[in-house]
């Protein structure tokens, strides 16, 4: 015990640590510093300076290059030049922005692909891709490692201690994307290898029993191509290893590049990539990285919230993002946040004026230490030539975007002003402190066994996080490795796959005081995505003191539940849960052969509380009523906050922001100082103030 208590202290001293020497790539007195991305090499070089000086004008703090231009540094092979390159960061000097430079392996050049073809992927009909277009290189093959290294090298070696330069972004939006080449073939069998040792260990955590799959060697594995055997066919455990294996390869090759980059680059420069808004590699499985960064469109032609929500975007997107990447003890930034129009939605509308702003703001209450922007002019040419910029087609005209962003810099400056360094986070604030619990393996094995076609895996964990948000709870999203103990409440939602050490991790929490929040599908799977050999989720019964009989799902009809003198509804996906005591059900069914079964139980355990949520709603009128005791019984006070409507704190300043098509009135204390905006927040509204 002693022994458990000291790793975890250890850990927790050095996530502190990190945190602090991260803190140095950002001065906290500067709050949100502004970036925006810049093609030199896409335009006429007698622009250059013209826009390099707007852009400095207009107060942003840095621009962001050369992430795609690899064939401008190394034309033919082995012939590198880089003198353009030093032309723009010295334009950037001269104008006062410093740089981040991207790596430029998103796209090869055309020389290298001719020459050796072996470096693109494979899709599932084992076709090649070929040049043209990005993200196409297969991580695992050896000749575009070998390129990835030699062009990574020149770069760090040019400039890697410019005072100019201050951090670099990998690669572009690593998604981990599906390969199978050869290469990633071979690469796939020698991860097998090393994760089970034996075949018969292999045989036995995909289950190969099941229709003649048995494997006598590894030689003979393939990856499963859903395309070619069927969905219905493919084998959902060597499935959920083939999306590890893509994650981790993926996660490889940034640390790959990071690696290399570290051998040149000062201590000041920062190591980090632009992650898309939800993305299937885990960013907390890197470790050569300093913080993580991500990319938001959250406009993409859907009708969102209300009869403006088309102009707004959705509210979702970056409330996740934000407290995904932001993880607990570091920093985070947004690298490309949508400008205007996108090219690329359902529709591309033009965005409410101020929605940029309220975007820009809705990432500073969400303590993101830089907010940067995709991009600076709108291009006339290629496949993003309808697609916004700051500036308009002309290259000198602020767009929409660009009269949000500049007002947002210059509010900064205010804000700047009145920051000080010694704010505290409200207690009512530190008491809700809320953990969700989130893995891709979950997401991945759900995915592929949903069960009902009502089940939305990503979804139902976002109706979670909505839920917590609209309490005004400060939320993280977490990992199983981080510390639950600094959180009032921790969610689990429907995380399928578990061991006997996470549940145990639970356990200790509740024990120590803390409320878990478990819901339907969790704990039912184990790590190999096999449903334990048991009563449904009978590895929790231990943690609820109930049973879960079975679990029912309806079709064109709505059951009904009756709790807190109140009657809901549902449909998507009820557990029929009998408690131990009848006093710790909170919910039960009303209708249906099992009416009087219950949907929501809870059970103390030392000092903290578990609480089963065992049913799915659309409506989720339920669930939030269920949180809400939670957080009233664990002394937590809650707010209302309607949908689209967040209000955070951060270093001493409420940001709210409204992406819902109505105004709403904000509650601020008479003695409070607004900042910015007023108390009626409005469609695409900010208002900032300080108590
Ligand atoms: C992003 C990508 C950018 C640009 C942008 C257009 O996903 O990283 O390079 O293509 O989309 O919206």
């Amino acid at each position: 015990m002693k022994k458990l208590f000291s790793i975890v202290f250890i850990l927790f001293f050095f996530n502190n640590l990190k945190a602090q020497e991260n803190s140095r790539f950002f001065p906290k007195k500067d709050l949100m510093t502004f970036g925006i991305y810049y093609y030199p090499e896409h335009w006429d070089k007698k622009e250059w300076e013209r826009d390099i000086k707007n852009i400095s004008e207009i107060g942003f703090e840095f621009i962001h290059i050369a992430e795609f231009a690899w064939i401008n540094f190394e034309p033919s092979e082995g012939v590198y030049d880089f003198q353009w390159l030093d032309e723009v960061i010295n334009l950037a000097a001269k104008y006062k922005l410093k740089v981040i430079l991207g790596t430029p392996t998103a796209i090869a050049p055309v020389w290298m692909g001719i020459k050796y073809p072996e470096i693109y992927v494979m899709n599932s009909n084992y076709q090649r891709a070929e040049h043209g277009t990005r993200a196409v290189q297969s991580l695992s093959n050896t000749v575009w490692k070998d390129f990835t290294s030699k062009i990574v090298t020149q770069m760090a070696q040019r400039y890697g201690k410019n005072p100019n330069v201050i951090g670099w972004q990998l690669d572009n939006e690593p998604e981990a994307r599906e390969d199978y080449s050869p290469s990633s073939q071979d690469a796939f069998q020698l991860w097998l290898k090393n994760k089970y040792q034996t075949i018969a260990a292999l045989n036995h955590a995909w289950g190969t029993a099941f229709w003649s799959q048995t494997y006598i060697d590894f030689s003979q594995v393939k990856i499963y191509n859903a395309n070619l055997v069927g969905w219905w066919g493919t084998n959902p455990h060597a499935l959920l290893d083939f999306k590890r294996y893509t994650a981790e390869i993926q996660t490889n090759f940034l640390d790959f590049q990071a690696a290399i980059l570290r051998k040149y680059i000062a201590n000041n420069q920062y190591v980090t990539t632009n992650y898309t808004a939800i993305t299937a590699a885990d960013p907390r499985k890197t470790k050569n990285l300093d913080f993580n960064s991500f990319t938001s469109y959250p406009n993409k032609g859907n009708s969102n919230l209300g009869d403006k929500g088309f102009r707004l975007g959705d509210p979702k997107e970056l409330s996740f993002a934000l407290s995904y990447y932001k993880q607990p003890n570091n920093v985070a930034g947004i690298m490309e946040l949508q400008p205007g129009y996108v090219n690329w939605g359902s529709v591309n509308p033009l965005l409410l004026p101020g929605t940029l702003r309220m975007w820009l703001f809705h990432c500073f209450g969400g303590d993101l230490s830089f907010a940067c922007s995709y991009r600076y002019r709108q291009i006339n040419y290629s496949s993003e030539q309808y697609h916004g910029g700051i500036m308009k087609l002309d290259g000198v005209t602020l767009s929409q975007g660009g009269k949000d962003y500049k007002q947002a810099i210059s509010e900064m400056k205010i804000l700047r002003k009145a920051y000080n360094p010694n704010a505290k986070i409200p207690k009512a604030l530190q008491v809700r402190k809320t953990g969700l619990l989130y893995n891709c393996d979950n997401i991945w094995s759900m995915n592929r066994q949903p069960q009902t076609n009502q089940w939305n895996a990503i979804g139902f964990f976002q109706k979670y996080l909505e839920i917590v948000k609209s309490f005004g709870a400060p939320t993280d999203i977490l990992s199983e490795n981080d510390n639950l103990n600094d959180y009032k409440v921790v969610i689990a939602p429907a995380y399928e796959l578990v061991d006997a050490i996470l549940v145990s991790k639970w356990e200790n929490y509740v024990k120590q005081g803390g409320n878990l929040v478990l819901t339907v599908r969790t704990g039912v799977k184990d790590r190999n995505g096999h449903l334990f050999s048991s009563l449904w989720g009978a590895t929790l019964y231990p943690l609820i003191d109930s049973k879960i009989d079975d679990f029912d799902q309806l079709v064109n009809t709505k059951g009904t539940i009756k709790a807190f003198d109140k009657e809901y509804i549902w449909d998507n996906w009820g557990d029929l849960v009998t408690p131990n005591k009848k006093e710790n059900s909170w919910a039960k069914y009303s209708d249906q052969f099992y009416a009087g079964k219950s949907a929501v139980v809870i059970n103390k355990i030392g000092k903290g509380t578990v609480t089963y949520i065992g049913v799915d709603t659309d409506d989720a009128k339920l669930e939030r009523d269920v949180l809400k005791k939670v957080y009233e019984e664990a002394g937590a006070t809650t707010e209302n906050y309607p949908e689209g409507v967040y209000v955070q704190w951060r270093d001493g300043f409420w940001v709210a922001v409204n992406y819902s098509s109505t105004d709403y009135q904000l509650e601020i204390p008479a003695k409070a100082e607004v900042l910015v905006g007023n108390a009626t927040l409005k469609p695409a509204g900010v208002t900032v103030w300080k108590n």
